[in-house]
C-alpha cells in the first residue's frame, strides 16, 4: 500500500524538489546518509524520532519513500519545535517574515538586535510565525549555525560574518511544509515516545552525544545538560522500546560508556569526517557507533 507520504515523495521526486533540512544543526546526520542507508529497517509501521534537530534522517526516509506509516517527531527544544509546526501549518507568512529579514542590512548589528529580543521581552509579544523566522534566521546568520543557549535560556550564539546568507530559502521551505503535512509534532522529553509508540514501529534515536573527552563536550542545544545520567536513561529507553517490538537504531560516539550501555545489541561503526583541523591534509577520521537492535 503506498502511503500519504510516499505519494508526497513521487510528486516531489517528479517536479525535482525533494526537502532537505532548514536549520544547519549540531550533529546534523546529512554527511552519514550515505552510510546509514543500508541500516535502516526495510519494513515498519509507524516512524518516530525523538531527538529530531535539523531532522536529517528524517527528510532523507521521506525522499525515498520509506516512510508508508505516519511518522511522529519530537526534541526538547521549543523554538525548533516552533518551528516545524509553523513551515508545517503557516509556510506562507513564514516565507513574508523571513523575506522582511533578509531586506534588512545583514550586518552585526542587525544581528544582534534580533538575538536580542529574548533579553529585552520584545519575543514575548511576538507570534509564533515571527519567533519561527527570528529563530531561522540567527540559524543561517549565526557562527556555524550552532544552536545554544544560557542557563536563561538566551540564545548566546556570536555573529556568524557570512557575506550572502540564505536567509530565505522559499522552494525548501514549501518542499518541507508538504513533506511535513500529516506529521505530529511534539515539544517533549524523548522518555515520552514510550507513551506512543507500538509493536513494529520504528524509532531512530540521535541524542546528544557522549563526549569523547571532558573538555569536547557541546550538549547545549536546551537549558538542561545531557550527561551520562541522561546516557544511562536513555539505554533504558532503548531498552523499553526492543522489549516492545519496536525496531530501534541509535547513533552515538564511540565511546567506552556507549559500548557498555549497548553491549547486549548490534553495534555497527561508522566513518564521520569531522573537521578537527582547518587543513585538509591533518583532517583525522573520527569513528561514530549506530547500535540496532534488528
Ligand atoms: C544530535 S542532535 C540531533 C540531530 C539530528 N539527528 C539532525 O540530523 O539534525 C540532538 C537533539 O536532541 C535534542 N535534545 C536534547 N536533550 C533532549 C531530551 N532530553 N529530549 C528530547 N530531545 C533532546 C536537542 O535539542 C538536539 O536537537
Amino acid at each position: 500500500m503506498v502511503g500519504v507520504e510516499s505519494r508526497v515523495a513521487a510528486k516531489q521526486l517528479k517536479t525535482g524538489i525533494l526537502a532537505t533540512p532548514f536549520v544547519k544543526w549540531a550533529g546534523g546526520k546529512g554527511q552519514l546518509l550515505k552510510q546509514y542507508k543500508p541500516l535502516f529497517p526495510i519494513t515498519f509501521r509507524d516512524y518516530f524520532e525523538p531527538f529530531v534537530g535539523g531532522g536529517a534522517v528524517f527528510f532523507f526516509l521521506h525522499s525515498q519513500g520509506r516512510l508508508g506509516g505516519r511518522a511522529t517527531l519530537s526534541d526538547s527544544n521549543e523554538e525548533l519545535m516552533n518551528c516545524y509546526r509553523v513551515i508545517r501549518d503557516h509556510v506562507e507568512e513564514l516565507i513574508e517574515k523571513l523575506w522582511e529579514h533578509d531586506a534588512q542590512k545583514m550586518d552585526k548589528d542587525y544581528y544582534y538586535e534580533v538575538r536580542n529580543w529574548d533579553r529585552d521581552g520584545h519575543i514575548e509579544k511576538m507570534s509564533a510565525v515571527e519567533r519561527a523566522a527570528r529563530t531561522i534566521f540567527l540559524n543561517r546568520t549565526c557562527y556555524n549555525g550552532l544552536y545554544r543557549v544560557n542557563s536563561k535560556g538566551q540564545f548566546n550564539v556570536p555573529y556568524g560574518s557570512y557575506k550572502n546568507p540564505t536567509v530565505c530559502d522559499e522552494q525548501n521551505l514549501r518542499a518541507a511544509s508538504q513533506t511535513l503535512q500529516g506529521v505530529k509534532l511534539y515539544t517533549e522529553d524523548f522518555e515520552k515516545c514510550l507513551q506512543r509508540v507500538k509493536p513494529g514501529d520504528f524509532v531512530y534515536l540521535d541524542p546528544p552525544y557522549h563526549p569523547l573527552s571532558a573538555t569536547a563536550s557541546f550538549t547545549s542545544y536546551t537549558k538542561e545538560d545531557f550527561g551520562e545520567e541522561e546516557q544511562k536513561r536513555l539505554a533504558g529507553v532503548f531498552q523499553k522500546l526492543d522489549q516492545r517490538g519496536c525496531r530501534v537504531m541509535l547513533s552515538n560516539s564511540d565511546t567506552p560508556l556507549v559500548w557498555e550501555l549497548y553491549e547486549d545489541y548490534r553495534i555497527g561503526v561508522v566513518e564521520a569526517n569531522r573537521a578537527i583541523s582547518c587543513k585538509a591534509s591533518t583532517r583525522k577520521g573520527v569513528t561514530e557507533l549506530v547500535i540496532f537492535n534488528y
